[in-house]
């Protein structure tokens, strides 16, 4: 089939290059001259496990190409999606729409035959009604179905996501749309479940999830409070709730709460629309609050450990929201590190991929590292604030020998803790009670 994906950020990319990869010839958009050019010189611009060996063999098949212009990607397409950004409005916090709304008046004047729209951005409840009045006013004999195709794909793992979904959610009643739709997405039919619902329902789908596993993080992060006061441990509570099927064990990780791009931002919007609604939801707005204080207590920890040694030096490894990925958006472990420089305290940083990323937010005030080891030379404390696998084969010995203090903040409870005690370090874990 012939697709136009409009946006080639995080979810366009990967969408785009995942349907070239399953056969079809996919034409991906964007207005930003820099990102189009880079494209096609083969440069990606998105870090992204296993994107790249997909990129490559496909833009020299010829299935994948990159443009500004929507006109002919648009014109030819059977599916047009719409991949494009709805940040929030800085002040509501709702998702800014523009973009969306944008997109679907500038595609509407090209559509030729009929073309299913699919908006993929994460949108509020009725935007796809919105979508579909902007293409009629535009192009009232043009022959469209809009439905909503919500993305589950996660950074870092975006690739595998897209070859091994867990739903597909596609929000249409139209039989002709539902056709092309099974179509596209006939490879995986045999493994996974498809699920047709209305537009709203679809809609909703993607929110009430980011916004349940926004809760369940939160949910575990104030367990770990609870375990640190009361002597238990995290990790042992986590595995045995996880171990009920009903609760299931994934997103039991504490930490130093969500970040990314996503979930703050869809847990605001969903609070957002449930009070244009009417409708109360209790647990996201307490899950809301708790994951916005919660970076500022984890900051408060690490600056403790600091507090009576002079001029103290913190080594930070990960910058990135998590593991996997050079996103710094809405990261907590920025954000930490922006706290403990309001104290003055020196940082050596180290992140295997978000160097440049965290550069542009923390600019010259943290000194930028070549790897851990050089981070850790002379630091007084080590906090670990990314869930990087590669920081679970650190040299601890190494690092008791390298570093000035003992002190370790593994707010990922990444590092061999037994080890770490083993070596002398004193270290403090969220959920896990210091003695
Ligand atoms: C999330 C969803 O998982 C995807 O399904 C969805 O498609 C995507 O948002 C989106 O809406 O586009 P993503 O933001 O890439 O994906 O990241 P996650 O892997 O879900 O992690 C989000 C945050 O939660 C990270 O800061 C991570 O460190 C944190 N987290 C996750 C925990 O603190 N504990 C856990 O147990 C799991």
């Amino acid at each position: 089939m012939k697709i136009c994906v409009i946006g080639t950020g995080y979810v366009g990319l990967p969408t785009g290059v995942g349907l070239a990869e399953l056969g079809n010839e996919v034409t991906c958009v964007d207005k930003i001259e820099s990102k189009i050019a880079d494209l096609n010189n083969g440069k990606l611009t998105i870090f992204e496990d296993g994107l790249e060996e997909l990129f490559i063999r496909n833009r020299q098949n010829g299935r994948l190409k990159f443009t500004l212009f929507m006109n002919e990607a648009v014109r030819e397409a059977d599916i047009v999606m719409l991949a494009v950004g709805t940040p929030p409005n800085p002040e509501t916090k709702e998702a800014d729409m523009k973009y969306i709304y944008a997109a679907a008046k500038e595609l509407a004047p090209y559509l030729q035959g009929y073309t299913v729209i699919c908006v993929k951005s994460t949108v509020p409840v009725g935007t796809g009604d919105q979508v579909e009045k902007i293409i009629h006013q535009e192009n009232p004999t043009a022959d469209f179905d809009v439905i909503s195709l919500p993305e589950f794909l996660r950074e870092g793992f975006a690739i595998h996501d897209f070859f091994n979904p867990d739903r597909i959610v596609v929000g249409t009643n139209s039989a002709r749309a539902k056709k092309i739709i099974e179509k596209l997405y006939e490879p995986f039919a045999s493994k996974t479940k498809i699920l047709f619902v209305n537009r709203r329902s679809s809609e909703t789908i993607k929110y009430a999830s980011n916004a349940f596993l926004s809760m369940k993080i939160h949910y575990i992060n104030e367990m770990a409070d609870f375990c640190e006061k009361s002597g238990a441990d995290i990790y042992e509570v986590a595995q045995g709730l996880g171990a009920d099927n009903r609760i299931g064990p994934r997103f039991l990780n504490p930490g130093p709460g969500y970040g990314g791009f996503c979930f703050p931002k869809d847990t605001n919007a969903m609070a957002y629309m449930a009070r244009q609604f009417g409708a109360e939801l209790s647990l996201v707005e307490a899950t809301i609050r708790g994951n916005e204080k919660r970076r500022q207590r984890m900051a408060d920890k690490i600056y403790a450990l600091a507090q009576d040694i002079p001029c103290p030096k913190i080594a930070v490894l990960g910058a990135a929201f998590k593991g996997g990925t050079d996103d710094c958006r809405e990261s907590p472990a920025i954000e930490i590190m922006a706290h403990l420089l309001k104290h003055n305290l020196q940082i050596a940083l180290f992140d295997p991929e978000a160097m440049d990323n965290a550069r542009k937010i923390l600019g010259e005030r943290v000194t930028y590292c070549a790897n851990a080891y050089e981070a850790v030379k002379d630091a007084d404390i080590l906090a670990v604030l990314t869930e990087w696998n590669e920081f679970q084969n650190l040299d601890l010995a190494h690092i008791r020998t390298l570093m000035r203090g003992h002190q370790i903040a593994d707010l990922r409870h990444i590092l061999n803790r037994a080890q770490a005690l083993a070596l002398g370090f004193e270290i403090y874990s969220p959920g896990i009670k210091q003695h």
